[in-house]
């Protein structure tokens, strides 16, 4: 049977395996998806092992998503304008790059999480993959103004000019935090309660109506979470749906049909959360 994957690093504990086998038992579709760990250096390499031992899809988690859509001939337009890739899919033996994080977000932020999205003052912080990812489908999503942070400005900068809507995307420096007063809609995307902790975040950013949202599941997403609610935010909604959300999206660009994913995050929920 054809092989899928999740590639990244570290990748150990991802639950899209768990994810990806649930939907297959759900739609009696026999797949074989397993999890690879390779450092950035061996990424094309590792893909390319894995083509020729049979692989023919693969997610791409971090630290890889920018990587990947470098090693794709062709790329989806959402996955050129995030200049990220979350799913990789073999045509004529060559990788096709698209990105399902945005949708996926969306979808759990309005779907499962009843939010109305539509002109949310909107804080992204984080300028890599996985911020890259999801900006185009927030913006598309009727989001109001953007203003994206990065502990590295540059990306921020670099982010912003990506997306093309100047009057709407504002790049800010993160030490300027204090002076942006509120968010509708505050999102973590940086990788760094893995490593360092949290950078400092003034509790300001967080009004009644704020919606919190980590783009990271589990222990990692717990900092921000805590974060959120010390400082009284309305919502604060961990990555867990989302990724079950893009799974079932690439699910669908694999084999053609849509799985339910509500009996999968609850399964999901109730098992560790
Ligand atoms: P991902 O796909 O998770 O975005 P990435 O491309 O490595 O992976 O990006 C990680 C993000 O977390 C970046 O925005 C990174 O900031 P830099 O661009 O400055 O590296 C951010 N990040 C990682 N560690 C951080 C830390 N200790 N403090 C603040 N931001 C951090």
């Amino acid at each position: 049977i054809p092989r899928y994957a999740v590639i990244g690093h570290p990748v150990a504990h991802s639950l899209s395996p768990r994810i990806h086998a649930a939907f297959g038992r759900q739609l009696s579709i026999a797949l074989d998806y397993s999890a690879i760990d390779t450092a950035a250096e061996e990424f094309d390499m590792t893909l390319g092992a894995f083509a020729a031992s049979g692989g023919v899809g693969a997610n791409v988690t971090l630290p890889h998503k920018q990587r990947a859509a470098r090693a794709c001939a062709t790329l989806s337009e959402r996955a050129r304008r995030a200049g990220a890739v979350n799913t990789l899919t073999l045509r004529g033996g060559e990788w096709h790059g698209d990105n399902t994080d945005g949708a996926g977000l969306v979808r759990d932020l309005t779907g499962r999480h009843g939010l109305d999205l539509r002109a949310r003052r909107t804080l992204l912080i984080g300028a890599g993959g996985a911020a890259r990812g999801v900006a185009p489908a927030l913006l598309d999503a009727g989001i109001g103004d953007l203003y994206i942070v990065n502990r590295t400005s540059e990306r921020a900068d670099a982010l912003a000019d990506a997306l093309g809507q100047p009057g709407r995307v504002h790049p800010r420096y993160l030490a300027d935090l204090k002076q942006f007063g509120e968010f509708d809609l505050v999102i973590n995307a940086t990788s760094a309660t893995r490593t360092d902790g949290l950078p400092d975040l003034p509790m300001s950013l967080v009004g009644a109506r704020t919606a919190a949202v980590d783009l990271s599941y589990g222990e990692v997403a717990i900092p921000f979470l805590a974060w959120a609610r010390a400082a009284g935010a309305h919502d604060a909604i961990g990555g867990l749906g989302m990724l079950v959300e893009q799974a079932a999206e690439s699910f669908a660009l694999w084999h053609g049909v849509r799985p339910d994913t509500d009996p999968v995050y609850a399964h999901l929920v109730e098992h560790r959360a």
